[in-house]
């Protein structure tokens, strides 16, 4: 596994009900040791954009299913999925209706 000092993250943001296009949007984290997904976006929200939307209840053991979204395209649990490049791309999980950025609604099955 490769160890990294920073981490470009690149985030699919859009809010249902508001007249906003979908977007992304780019960040760059300082990475601490082997730090996950889940432990970046929870740096984001809390150092760098309060707005963005992902769920932060979070068992961290891969059960709850609440971390999982797309990771460079392929459905990850985020919470155990250690950072090991230098640049991700995340978007919520395909199949379900999406309520803001990365948080999509489990009860609401598109397509
Ligand atoms: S936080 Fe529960 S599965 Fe990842």
């Amino acid at each position: 596994m490769k160890d990294v000092d920073n981490v470009t993250i690149t985030i699919y943001r859009y809010t249902a009900g508001l007249e906003n296009k979908p977007g992304y949007e780019t960040y760059k984290v300082p990475v601490k040791g082997k730090m996950t997904i889940l432990q970046a976006l929870q740096y984001i929200y809390e150092e760098i954009d309060p707005t963005l939307g992902f769920r932060q209840y979070c068992c961290g053991v891969q059960y709850c299913n609440s971390c999982r979204m797309l990771v460079d395209g392929h459905p990850v649990h985020t919470c155990i999925k250690v950072i090991e490049k230098e640049e991700y791309t995340l978007e919520p999980l395909k199949g379900y209706e999406i309520i803001k950025d990365l948080i999509v609604d489990w009860d609401k099955k598109i397509g």
